[in-house]
């Protein structure tokens, strides 16, 4: 680990600090903290799962392909409050960050997204925070998706905590292109190729062209089978 990552974690944990008993307390709140985002990110994963369920069912297919989720790890965390200008502390985080619970959802076409977004955004248990809309207004780079932070109630022992998650809602071929497009976006030798990132941004447009044909495609061999066998 360099010198500096070591220093941001440091004072995230505030090592520097000779009080031991201090530490312990700040581990135990953090460690707390995480467990709650945990829980969260597991009541939305839940959450979708049952959509999916119950759409499959009425409709004999999937909309939803995949979920999966992750819990940013410490010095992330830390290091996005430093950038962003805040203490890195532990009180800062549920405050100023809203991606420490993230879920991505990945469905099969593009109404797919807006109709489990919409299902979700309905639960009286949900509320939503912020959307952005990268599928309607795709980011410069040609990156696509849609996506929501919100605001789930974890029930402990005691009390009730209002937690939030970031959830990316996406088809497979969107799904490729980010995974792909992330994974390039660390070789630094690419940083300043306006050629490569034209041509990434040309994959992406294709990408959503064949999004738009796969529904329409859909929609078409729908409109063939009877009216009580669509979905
Ligand atoms: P972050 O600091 O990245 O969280 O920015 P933000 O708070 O403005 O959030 P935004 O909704 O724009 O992006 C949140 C997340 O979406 C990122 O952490 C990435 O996982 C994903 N994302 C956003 N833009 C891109 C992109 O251009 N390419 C890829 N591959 N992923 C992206
Ligand atoms: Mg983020």
């Amino acid at each position: 680990m360099d010198r500096e990552k070591k220093e941001i974690l440091q004072e995230f944990i505030g090592i520097d600090n000779e009080n031991n008993e201090d530490i312990m307390e700040k581990m135990e709140k953090f460690s707390e903290l995480m467990i709650l985002y945990n829980c969260a990110v597991r009541e939305v994963r839940t959450k979708f799962e049952v959509l999916n369920e119950e759409l499959s069912f009425r409709a004999g297919r999937n909309p939803i392909e995949s979920i999966s989720s992750r819990i940013k790890k410490p010095f992330s965390i830390a290091e996005k409050l430093k950038r962003r200008g805040f203490e890195p502390k532990v009180e800062a985080i549920p405050e100023h960050l809203n991606d420490v619970a993230g879920i991505r959802v990945v469905c099969s076409f593009i109404d797919d997204i807006y109709r489990v977004a919409d299902m979700l955004a309905k639960q009286d248990d949900i509320t939503v925070v912020e959307v952005k809309d990268y599928i309607k207004k795709p980011k410069l780079n040609g990156y696509r998706s849609y996506h929501m932070i919100v605001e789930v109630p974890v029930f402990f022992s005691d009390c009730k905590h209002i937690t939030r998650v970031e959830i990316q809602l996406r088809t497979v071929a969107m799904d490729f292109w980010a995974s792909l497009e992330h994974s390039m976006k660390y070789k630094k030798e690419s940083a300043d190729r306006p050629d490569i990132a034209a041509e990434l941004k040309s994959c992406a447009e294709t990408i959503a062209a064949t999004d738009a044909r796969m529904l329409a495609i859909r929609k078409r061999i729908e409109a063939l089978q009877p009216e009580e066998q669509q979905g």
